[in-house]
């Protein structure tokens, strides 16, 4: 089956929300000099002129090639390569992996891979709108939560439209944003570690996209939930509030789906790449009202998801005990690992998520580097917190290798 005959045969099943996103795509104009000409005939080439002609030259660039996940600025900032037993508290894993159910889901499913089977993806975005009372519009599927991010930046930023988050935060957004001449506007975070959004409002009129990160990476801390709703109040007209919930399950603050259910301008970003364990597998959400959805994708084109990601995302959704329980985890074996940094005089920010900032009182690169000699590879600094580092809360036994390595680093360095 061709693709014209494939897309009319969508039409004849009926379209599902993935199956009309793939038709829209395909309906799409026209051939540019983008595509290579092995492409040009062929409805895949009009599919790749798609996405070629949604996108300026520079922010395609930037999109296929510029965007630095966590995974990569963990790589970038690691000195050496590790050992297969090396402890891994620099990525902001969960080394749990996928729960049983998630891997039950996906071994059901792998005799259907050579399928695309969409309806998978339908499935999921269903089960989520479901139990969050959404409209199944709302909520968009996507290879974790990196592209529907890069995509934001840049559908809602321009060099007339800046995008303003927080520092420390999480850098993707920023990064691509400054490659692709978007001014970027860093604020402090409050005293309580939160997002300051009046300063935000303040430093940036002209903003295209406020980025907050609830719970915030690096620090792990909280911006209370009246904040985000004023933010959204008062931002400047046609600019959005992106607020990524990849760390909401590892603590107790209120989600802001509210806002979105409300019809505001805010967009919510999810992944199953944390409390899921799911990094490897690769599935996010995208929630917000289907107009400001559909400017975020159009850049990106549309795609089929893995289906292992699905089944398994699907999975954890259903099973009632994964996230307390994993919460639960989480929580003791940092509170152990704070418990340990007290007793040993050790100063960090307190965290509600499943990262910490380490106090080391010195430059926080050499500490990196003396940790990765241990074979304990431990997160990256951020120029505004130099002396600090990031650590990923791993295992019981990880943070007991990570105190037994951090206490012999400290020692020598102190001479
Ligand atoms: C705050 C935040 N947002 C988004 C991501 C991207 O995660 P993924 O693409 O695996 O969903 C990460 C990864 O660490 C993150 O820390």
């Amino acid at each position: 089956m061709n693709w014209g005959q494939r897309n009319a045969s969508l039409g004849q099943r009926g379209l599902t929300p993935a199956r009309k996103a793939l038709a829209q795509h395909l309906r799409l104009p026209a051939p540019t000099d983008f595509v290579s000409p092995a492409l040009s005939n062929s409805a895949v080439g009009t599919l790749w002129r798609t996405v070629a002609l949604d996108l300026s030259a520079a922010a395609s660039a930037a999109a296929a090639f510029r965007v630095m996940t966590e995974p990569m600025l963990a790589a970038a900032a690691r000195r050496q390569p590790h050992a297969a037993d090396a402890v891994l508290i620099d990525s902001n894993e969960n080394p749990l992996g996928p729960s049983q159910a998630a891997r039950e889901a996906m071994e059901a499913i792998l005799p259907q891979g050579g399928r695309y089977s969409d309806n998978l993806t339908d499935d999921l975005a269903g089960t989520f709108a479901q139990m969050e009372g959404l409209n199944p519009d709302y909520v968009r599927v996507t290879v974790g939560s990196t592209p529907p991010l890069a995509l934001a930046v840049l559908a809602f930023t321009s060099p007339q439209r800046s995008y303003v988050a927080a520092d420390p935060v999480f850098e993707l957004g920023g990064n691509l944003a400054s490659k692709v001449g978007v001014r970027v506007v860093g604020v402090p975070l409050t005293k309580t570690y939160a997002h300051d959004v009046k300063a935000m409002l303040a430093a940036a009129p002209d903003a295209g996209v406020f980025y907050i990160c609830n719970p915030n990476n690096p620090t792990g801390t909280l911006t209370p939930h009246e904040d985000i709703e004023y933010l959204a109040a008062n931002k400047p007209k046609d600019s959005i509030v992106l607020v990524d919930e990849a760390y909401i399950h590892l603590c107790d603050a209120p989600s802001t789906l509210d806002l979105v259910k409300a019809g505001k301008d805010v967009v919510v970003l999810r992944t199953f790449s944390k409390v899921y364990g799911m990094a490897g597998l690769r599935c996010g959400l995208l929630i917000a009202r289907p107009d400001l959805s559909d400017k975020v994708l159009a850049r990106g084109g549309w795609n089929f998801m893995p289906i292992t990601a699905v089944a398994a995302a699907t999975a954890s959704l259903k099973d009632p005990q994964l996230v307390p329980e994993r919460r639960r985890i989480n929580a003791g074996v940092r509170q152990r690992t704070f418990d340990w940094l007290d007793r040993n005089g050790y100063a960090y920010i307190p965290s509600e998520s499943n990262c910490f900032m380490l106090q080391t009182k010195r430059p926080g690169k050499d500490v990196r580097d003396a940790m990765a000699k241990e074979n304990v590879l431990i997160g990256r600094t951020w120029p505004v917190m130099p002396t600090y580092v990031r650590i990923t809360v791993g295992t019981e036994d990880e943070m007991e290798r990570f105190q037994a390595a951090f206490h012999k680093v400290m020692k020598a360095s102190a001479g």
